[in-house]
Parts: C-alpha cells; structure tokens; sequence
C-alpha cells in the first residue's frame, strides 16, 4: 500500500513509534491521519503540528466500545479506513510472578486491542474487498523478552493473531504486516531497566522503523523487520530452537550478572 490519498488510524499514535507514523504518512501525502491515544492531548499537539490531514482522538484501546467509536467517528467523517495501525502497547518487568492484574492489562493493551480493532475495521474492508492492518508486536513476539514474561507472551499472541487475520482474509483482499523492532528509542524504554539499558545500545530512532513500515507496506509484506539481527535471530531460532535457546539463556545470565552487580553498588 501506498500512502498517498489514503486514510489511516494510529493507535498509540501521539509519541514514540506511532508518532514517527503519523509524521510520515503525512509527508507521504494521505488524506486523512487519525492520531488515536489514551493522551488526548499530546495527540493534540501532534495533529497541531501535521495540520490538515490530521485529526486528535482520545481512545483507549482496552476499550472495545473506544475502538468502536474510533472507527465510526473516522468512516463519518472520511468515508473509509485504509490504514488501521494497531500500535499502542505497553510493557512491565518481572518473570511469572508478575500479578495477575499486571499479566492482564497486558494480555488488553497487547493482544485484545489487535482483536477489537480487527472486529471493528474488518466488515467494512471485506465490503470494499481492501484494506491493511498494521499491527505493531516486537522482536518479543518472535524471540523473547528477557526481561519480561508477560510482554513476551502478549507478544507473541501479537504476532499469532496477526498471522491467523493474514491466512484467514488474504484472498479477501486484506493485507496484514506485523512490526517487530528490537530496542527502539522512545520513552518505552525504561532508564532503570537492565534489559531495557541493553536494548537502548542497539535502539533505532522511532523515524527509522517508519522509513521500515513505508517500505514494509509498500511490498505488502507480513513482517516487518527494522532491525537485520531480528531477522537473523528468527531464522537461527527455526533452524535449531534448543541452541537458540542455549545461547539465548547464557544472555539472560550475563545480564543477571550486570543487574545484581548494579544493585549492590546502589
Ligand atoms: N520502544 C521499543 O523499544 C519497542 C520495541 C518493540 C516494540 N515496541 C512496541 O511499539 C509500540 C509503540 O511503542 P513506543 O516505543 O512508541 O511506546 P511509547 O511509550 O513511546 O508510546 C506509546 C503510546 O501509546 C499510548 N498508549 C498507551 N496505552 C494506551 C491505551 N490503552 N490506549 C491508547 N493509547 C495508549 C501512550 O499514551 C503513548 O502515546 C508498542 O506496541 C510497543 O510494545 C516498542
């Protein structure tokens, strides 16, 4: 897909990754930009800043009646959705003995808000035989977190619903492309965070991973790979899962190791 005359929704839309979105789907000349986010006024700011095609909404994506209203808000007033970017997430440290209400509002944030946005969107796409959902999952969803049990699993239900819309609806004329960037620098990862720390030494800036989607959406393409060790990383991952999981364990060790040390100094 092309941007140029199109109308798309980003959840998530006014910092970080979805922020880089909307600024370079209006550069790339769509129509209409509806930047969705539980911070109404930072998304705010941005529309202020894109000017005319772009529109403020606040949303929470845990939220099916939001999303809802978000969809029939946008087909009023612009007639369609091309685009839908299901991009809000969130994340917290911890291993399986995160809370369960920590493991749930991921499980909402992180994979039913990809359901409901598909609930939404899709009738109206299959009518018109076209349309493409983003979905943002992470190198989590592929790989593993370390740092983080309950991303890495909503994660990875990302990327498994994401699959399951592309097989269902392909022949339909829906396209779906999932985005799984490693460390990306915005304020999603945490200063005081090992693992996050890790991830910064490799970080992309949010405009590279937007540069990765155009051309991503372009090709029409599933996954959507900014950074080339993800790519490398899966694909050793379906050749020999249990050296994978070797080498993968040893990191989490080593990190281990840097995290007590830090604690013993503080
Ligand atoms: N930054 C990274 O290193 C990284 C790496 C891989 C994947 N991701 C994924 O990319 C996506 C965007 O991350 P980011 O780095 O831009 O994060 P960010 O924290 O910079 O921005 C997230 C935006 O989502 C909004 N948001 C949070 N909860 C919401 C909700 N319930 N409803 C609506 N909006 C909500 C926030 O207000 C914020 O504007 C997330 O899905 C994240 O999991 C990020």
């Amino acid at each position: 897909m092309e941007l140029r005359d199109r109308v798309a929704v980003v959840t998530g839309g006014a910092r970080g990754i979805g922020a880089a979105l909307c600024r370079r789907f209006a550069e790339e000349g769509a129509a209409a930009i509806i930047i969705a986010d539980l911070d109404r006024a930072a998304a705010e700011e941005l529309a202020g800043q894109l000017g005319a095609p772009a529109t403020a909404r606040e949303c929470d994506v845990r939220s099916e009646a939001s999303i809802v209203e978000l969809v029939r808000a946008t087909r009023e007033r612009h007639g369609r959705i091309d685009l839908f970017c299901s991009n809000a997430g969130i994340t917290v440290s911890g291993t399986e003995e995160t809370p369960d209400d920590d493991w749930q509002r991921l499980w909402d944030v992180n994979v039913m808000s990809h359901v409901y946005a598909a609930r939404a969107v899709l009738p109206s796409m299959l009518e018109r035989g076209e349309g493409h959902l983003l979905q943002t999952s992470s190198a989590a969803g592929l790989l593993t977190e370390i740092g983080s049990a309950a991303y890495s699993v909503t994660k990875h239900g990302a990327v498994a619903f994401a699959e399951w819309l592309s097989v269902r609806y392909r022949r339909r004329g829906i396209r779906v492309s999932c985005l799984c960037p490693a460390g990306v620098a915005t304020e999603f990862l945490k200063e005081d965070d090992a693992i996050h720390q890790f991830l910064a030494t490799s970080a992309l800036t949010p405009e590279d991973v937007a540069e990765a989607v155009i051309q991503g959406l372009a090709d029409e393409r599933f996954l959507i790979l900014p950074h080339h060790q993800v790519a490398e990383f899966f694909a050793f991952k379906g050749e020999d899962y249990d050296r994978w999981l070797h080498n993968f364990s040893r990191i989490a060790q080593k990190l281990d190791r840097i995290a007590n040390r830090r604690e013993a100094t503080d």
